[in-house]
């Protein structure tokens, strides 16, 4: 049936269905994210035992998908706007199935490494392109829910990741666990390139009657359509640009330190502290088997999933900052209980719930926040001329603050101790709530070409997308500054 003969009721229906398709096949990126991150922790004690490995071996093969992953952000801005976002998605999946075949079938403790620096690689292509890709082609009104819905992924490959590393204590065949990622990556190539072109690139690259059809796949009806062609033309037919840009443009410089801060900030919550070590975490808090810790980890990405539904139900509803606030309180309440738990010491029953407790609801918190609001904000801050290097650039800034982060947390504790350590990250998730109440915008319904504007004109970061102010004086100036360029 021609759209032109599909009633508004019925074409409206197939526009959702179609809408949850695309969200769903490009938030699968966020599974083998998650699958990649989390499997590890559990492989790699049988992997040493394999190839009989030092500790500087398997830190090699642990942070070799951190390194491919930073590489993989940085190239994934060029690439996804040569190639489209699709094909940057799709090349992604390729380098999934391949990474994770080899190093299924790796043969040496170097062949396991190359291989987990090309799964880094389609890592960090994959957390570059599918956040861009799904701002770009969301309606504003559920932006957030549908980028969140890549944080729920991030989540469920996590768990799944908690899940199999059980499995594999009892069959210890680490071959399987990591060559069985290629099936999810395999059905993930296949949804990719099923799915449509970001209607907002087709426009960059002079492509506007593809962009209205893929809009009207998405919208369903022909005057929201033209509302959002409105909006969009203008601004989106520039070119993209990266350092000339930076280099000339300081409104754009504010916009690109926001996205880097933001990502800073999400690592110094102290996530990856919890995802990467809980077994040892849970080990401080007074669980002695290996297999209590395992089951106490498996409820941490249950809790991590459950929590972002939270995010997806509200973040549309009650905006950014609101939710972000809650968040940071709740991530500090729990670590600072927990670290005075440890100060005290975790004896008895009632002080191990009461610890469990504690890192439960740090990681409920981060996963109704930080978590998927930090990815959000990322790819709706940067102007659309420069919106691929400014989210490449913090999308690298995640996973160098990833490392950092994770390599410093045991000598964390052998200096400041286990006390202090989650204090530490209590105060942090202080300071960032500050940071979020000084430079964040509320951008809950606002079209990304406005807050594009917003910042070009310059306004103050935390007013992009307001209505009510005028520029300041210091923006008038600013906009001068860009207008001669
Ligand atoms: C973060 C990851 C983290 C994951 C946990 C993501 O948003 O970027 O570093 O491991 O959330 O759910």
């Amino acid at each position: 049936m021609s759209a032109a003969a599909e009633t508004p009721v019925l074409a409206q229906t197939k526009a959702r269905r179609f809408g949850l398709f695309v969200c769903f096949m490009a938030a699968l990126a966020g599974l083998l994210f998650g699958l990649d991150i989390g499997v590890i922790s559990g492989a790699l004690p049988f992997i040493a035992k394999h190839f009989v490995l030092n500790d500087r071996a398997q830190e090699w093969i642990v942070s070799s998908m951190m390194v491919g992953a930073a590489i993989g952000a940085l190239g994934a801005g060029a690439l996804s706007w040569r190639l489209g976002r699709r094909y940057a998605l799709a090349l992604a999946a390729v380098l999934f199935i391949v990474g994770s075949l080899w190093s299924g079938f790796a043969g040496s403790p170097e062949q396991l490494i190359g291989a987990r620096l090309l799964l880094g690689l389609a890592v960090g292509m994959a957390s570059f392109t599918a956040p861009l890709y799904l701002s770009e082609v969301a309606p504003r009104q559920v932006r957030g829910a549908m980028i969140s819905t890549y944080q729920l992924m991030i989540t469920v490959g996590i768990l799944a990741a908690f899940l199999s590393n059980i499995g594999l204590s009892y069959i210890a065949d680490w071959r399987w666990m990591l060559g069985v990622i290629a099936i999810p990556a395999a059905f993930f190539l296949a949804g990719v390139l099923a799915l449509p072109d970001s209607p907002r690139w087709l426009l960059q690259r002079n492509r506007a009657a593809e962009a209205r059809a893929v809009l009207q796949r998405l919208y369903g009806n022909p005057a929201d359509v033209q509302a959002e062609l409105d909006q969009v033309n203008e601004d989106s037919t520039r070119p993209q640009r990266g350092w000339s840009l930076l280099r000339a443009n300081s409104n754009f410089r504010r916009s690109v330190l926001l996205g880097v801060v933001l990502q800073v900030f999400q690592q110094l919550t102290g996530i990856n502290v919890v995802m990467y070590y809980a077994p040892r975490i849970f080990e401080m808090a007074g669980f002695g088997t290996h297999e209590q810790q395992l089951w106490a980890t498996v409820i941490v990405g249950l809790v991590n999933v459950i929590a972002t539904f939270g995010a997806i139900a509200f973040v549309d509803r009650w905006g950014r900052k609101p939710i972000l606030y809650a968040g940071c309180a709740v991530m500090a309440f729990g670590m600072c209980a927990l670290g005075f738990l440890m100060h005290a010491g975790v004896v008895g029953l009632t002080a191990q719930v009461l610890a469990v407790a504690s890192l439960l609801l740090f990681i409920a918190g981060f996963a109704m926040s930080a978590g998927p609001l930090v990815w959000i904000l990322c790819s709706e801050i940067q102007p659309q001329q420069g919106r691929d290097f400014g989210i490449a650039v913090s999308t690298l800034v995640n996973w160098v603050a990833n490392m950092a982060v994770a390599a410093t947390f045991l000598s964390l504790l052998s200096t400041v101790g286990e006390a202090n350590t989650f204090v530490l990250y209590a105060v942090l998730n202080v300071v960032f709530a500050v940071v979020v109440f000084f430079y964040v915008p509320e951008t809950r319904g606002v079209s990304l070409e406005k807050l594009g504007r917003d910042l070009m004109a310059g306004k103050r970061l935390r007013d992009l997308g307001k209505d009510d102010l005028a520029p300041s004086a210091r923006g008038q100036a600013v906009v001068k500054t860009n207008e001669a360029l």
